[in-house]
């Protein structure tokens, strides 16, 4: 199974993703959550991608391209990812389709979640993320049992540096003029899985596996490469 996650930011992107792998045992793979890594290890990418981030734009395209081809290449990639975050500009979903087409292992379907921008800004700035494991909470809807401490792991929640309300609207407009165009590339060759994301995440999730079925259907699910 090769996937790709589209959708604004704080559509639902993470929370699906973790929700597909766990079903289906291939590796969630968050650009984000990598670049987060690092800055938090003092690691060179993070370094180099603390700028951008901070202001919610993107990193350049060849670092973000070097970061999921080096990830995608280990060998528990071996029956497929869900890549959530990845590609963000049309020159990203290029450049993942002419690396894979070797193999005739490229992207199969793109799911776009679609929220409004008012949803996203709320979903952001109620956000709490677990420090040590990185599970994800909301104030209102997915609160943890015990405040600030994760249900998961018992590590303490925090909220990420690129949501305050400034840096959030700013990831929606550079979404709308980098990303966006993005689902028009995978709609013109039949790619693309539109989901409405406005609404309980499981039934988010059961539309999306919706869709997944039809590759099991097609015996596509954990292929080997
Ligand atoms: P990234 O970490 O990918 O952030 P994003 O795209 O802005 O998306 P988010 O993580 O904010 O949202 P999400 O869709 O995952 O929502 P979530 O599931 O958490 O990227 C961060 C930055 O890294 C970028 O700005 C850029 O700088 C850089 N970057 C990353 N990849 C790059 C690339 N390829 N190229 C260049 N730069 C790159 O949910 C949000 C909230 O809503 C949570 O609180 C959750 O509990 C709640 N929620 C989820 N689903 C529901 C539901 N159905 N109903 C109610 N609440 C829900
Ligand atoms: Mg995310």
């Amino acid at each position: 199974m090769r996937l790709v996650l589209l959708g604004l930011p704080g559509a639902g992107k993470g929370t699906q993703g973790d929700r597909i792998s766990e079903k289906y045992g291939i590796p969630h793979i968050s650009t984000g959550s990598i670049i987060r890594e690092s800055i938090a290890s003092g690691a060179d990418l993070g370094e180099e991608a603390n700028g951008y981030i901070s202001k919610g734009e993107l990193i350049p395209d060849e670092l973000a391209i070097r970061v999921v081809h080096e990830r995608i290449i280990q060998p528990d990639c071996s029956r497929g990812w869900i890549l959530d975050g990845f590609p963000r500009t049309v020159l990203q979903a290029r450049e993942l389709d002419q690396r894979l087409i070797k193999s005739g292992l490229g992207v199969q379907m793109a799911v776009d979640i679609r929220v409004s921008h008012v949803e996203a800004i709320e979903r952001i700035a109620k956000r709490r993320m677990c420090s040590s494991c990185g599970a994800v909470y909301h104030l209102d809807h997915y609160r943890a049992k015990g405040k600030g401490i994760c249900d998961k792991c018992g590590g303490d929640l925090y909220r990420r540096s690129d949501d305050t309300e400034e840096t959030a609207r700013r990831r929606l407009a550079v979404y709308m003029r980098q990303t966006h165009p993005v689902l028009h590339y995978y709609g013109q060759n039949g790619r693309l899985y539109s989901i409405d994301g406005v609404r309980p995440i499981d039934e988010v999730f059961a539309d999306v596996d919706h869709y997944l079925q039809k590759l099991v259907e097609e015996g596509t699910v954990g292929e080997a490469r």
